[in-house]
């Protein structure tokens, strides 16, 4: 037995290209974020639901992706439509219930999809239990939420909420004020009392019993707050985000999965943290020098140092800085939207939704993706008197534009019919958007068509080759705006991704890479045929063009 363990030691040893280890099942996966409201009307009362998410379960499948995400499907007065919860163990009835979630997911790991679910921390709604029962000083609860004495007509401090007004609201019941990072119907839970630390673990393990894959968490950085709450200056971040004492939760939360699983057995269960954090910031939720942390935590970086006039330089500048700031033990992951942000086609520009979906999914890591960028869908139209966000209704009406997320929540658009085949034709919650009979996923699904959705596909299969999960990565910024990535694996083929990042015609000379290519994923403008063989050292591309390549 010695003998033959010493034999394979030394064979692995000296096995010149030997196969590296497996990644685990959430290492190179795609994340598909659904957000219940406006993905599929069921039952035609205009939002969106649960037994509609079942219905399109296969869209999931189809696409390829590894796992879908749920925004909040839990009971809440939907004041930030679902981020401010009710009740942390129910669903809501707009939505469905209980068992309408429990076949969900039965359905869905029955069909090989991974169940994530969005655990949201810092805040309850002001109409969960322990509020009212913190709010009436029931013994026990005094200490649930963040409690400051004062002068009614004087907040404590002059922090203001994300969505406007001070972060204070008075209570005429307890008379004290109560924080709110949000909008006063999301009291801010209070993480120095131990009774809420373990609530909140309670309400993991029980979402964990039911048999979900893991969890993406809400607004990490905002947990907790300088202990003194200090009055000025401006930069307030530096008291009320990534405290200390937030990253040790984090910590705390890991080893909760990590156990979970070590008893209960099955699969890892994953944790993604939402931190818009740069590098000093953000690597602290993956772990640190004693700690592991998030699985991963979210690489906001392509929407917050990236825009429509961005070159290739500057997006190589970003993917570098990731890699050049990642202890080489982490994950990277790319997230390029949300439901928080523009549409990808919005932001950056329609021409380059295929070339930004090349990028992300070349890239080694997690992939993100919001529903409807799989087929580039736009930001919707909603007016000041349609919208409902209160990041944009809390705010004044020259603002709306500026502030208001209902533009990227629009319901999806699956097909030509009324209301985008959302549901049935009852008004939608948000109105669908009039692009819907030109932009739609049946229409790009039809089979022999270049589409963006056609695209998205192919490169989620391509991930799982052994290049794109294993592969070194380079990158290059071209002086004429072309930016460059290439995967390579010994004895594997060379993957390239050459995107025009700017509108004018480019040409690229890659021989030094290969001498000839085979065209493998051509973006919707381009013209090269699939399967082609191009020679390395004149590639042409027309402006925004995007396309993978395989070394020959
Ligand atoms: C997160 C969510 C956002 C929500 C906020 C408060 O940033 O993504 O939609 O409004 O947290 O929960």
């Amino acid at each position: 037995m010695l003998l033959l363990k010493s034999i394979l030691f030394v064979l692995l040893l000296v096995l010149p290209n030997a196969v590296p280890a497996e990644l685990d099942w959430w290492q190179n996966a795609v994340f598909y974020q659904i957000y219940p409201r406006s993905f599929k009307d069921s039952n035609n009362d205009g939002t969106g639901d649960l037994r509609g998410i079942i219905q399109k379960l296969d869209h999931l499948v189809d696409t390829g992706v590894t796992a879908l995400w749920l925004s909040p499907i839990y009971s809440s007065p939907q004041v930030d439509f679902g981020y401010d919860i009710s009740d942390f163990r129910d669903v809501d009835p707009l939505f469905g219930n209980m068992s309408d979630f429990l076949e969900l997911l039965a359905k869905a790991k029955g069909k090989g999809l991974r169940v994530i679910l969005d655990f949201v921390p810092n805040h309850s709604s002001d109409k969960h239990e322990w509020f009212e029962k913190s709010e009436n000083s029931v013994p026990g609860y005094e200490d649930y939420y963040v409690w400051k004495d004062g002068d009614p007509s004087v907040p404590p401090n002059s922090w203001t909420s994300y969505f406007h007004g001070p972060a204070w609201t008075w209570s005429t019941k307890r008379n004290q004020w109560y924080f709110h990072q949000f909008a006063s119907a999301q009291p801010d839970l209070n993480y120095r009392n131990p009774k809420v630390v373990q609530e909140m673990k309670d309400v993991l393990t029980y979402w964990l019993d039911l048999g979900v894959d893991g969890f993406r968490v809400d607004i990490i950085t905002a947990l907790f707050e300088d202990v003194n709450y200090p009055d000025g200056p401006l930069d307030q971040s530096a008291y009320r985000s990534d405290q200390p004492e937030t990253y040790d939760m984090v910590y705390q939360w890991r080893i909760l999965l990590d156990e979970y699983q070590k008893k209960n057995g099955g699969d890892t269960r994953v944790m993604m943290t939402e931190s818009y954090a740069d590098a000093d910031k953000l690597f602290g939720y993956y772990g640190n020098a004693t700690h592991n942390g998030a699985h991963f935590s979210f690489n906001f970086w392509f929407i917050t140092q990236l825009n429509k006039d961005s070159t290739a330089t500057d997006i190589k500048g970003v993917i570098d800085k990731w890699f050049n700031n990642m202890p080489e033990r982490y994950t990277a992951n790319w997230v390029l939207g949300n439901h928080d942000q523009s549409r990808v086609a919005s932001r950056y520009g329609t021409g380059r939704v295929d070339g930004l979906s090349m990028i992300e999914m070349i890239l080694p890591g997690v992939a993100v993706t919001y529903n409807g960028e799989e087929i580039g869908m736009e930001n919707g139209k909603v007016t000041w008197s349609e919208g409902w966000d209160p990041q944009g209704c809390n705010g004044n009406e020259e603002d709306w534009e500026k502030n208001s997320r209902d533009f990227q929540r629009t319901p999806y658009q699956w097909d030509a019919t009324v209301n985008a085949g959302f549901n049935e034709g009852h008004k939608t919650w948000l109105p669908v958007s009039d692009k819907y009979t030109t932009l739609n996923l049946a229409l790009q699904h039809t089979k022999n068509l270049k589409s963006h959705y056609r695209i998205y596909q192919e490169l989620v299969k391509l991930r799982q080759t052994e290049t794109l999960k294993f592969g070194k990565l380079r990158t290059f910024a071209l002086p004429n705006n072309v930016l460059v990535i290439i995967r390579e694996l010994e004895n594997n083929p060379t993957y390239v991704v050459v995107v025009n990042v700017g509108d004018k015609f480019a040409s690229v000379d890659l021989k030094s890479v290969a001498s000839q290519f085979v065209v493998q994923i051509p973006s919707v403008q381009s013209s090269k045929i699939p399967k082609s063989i191009i020679d390395g050292s004149t590639i042409y591309l027309v402006g925004f063009e995007a396309v993978v390549l395989v070394s020959v």
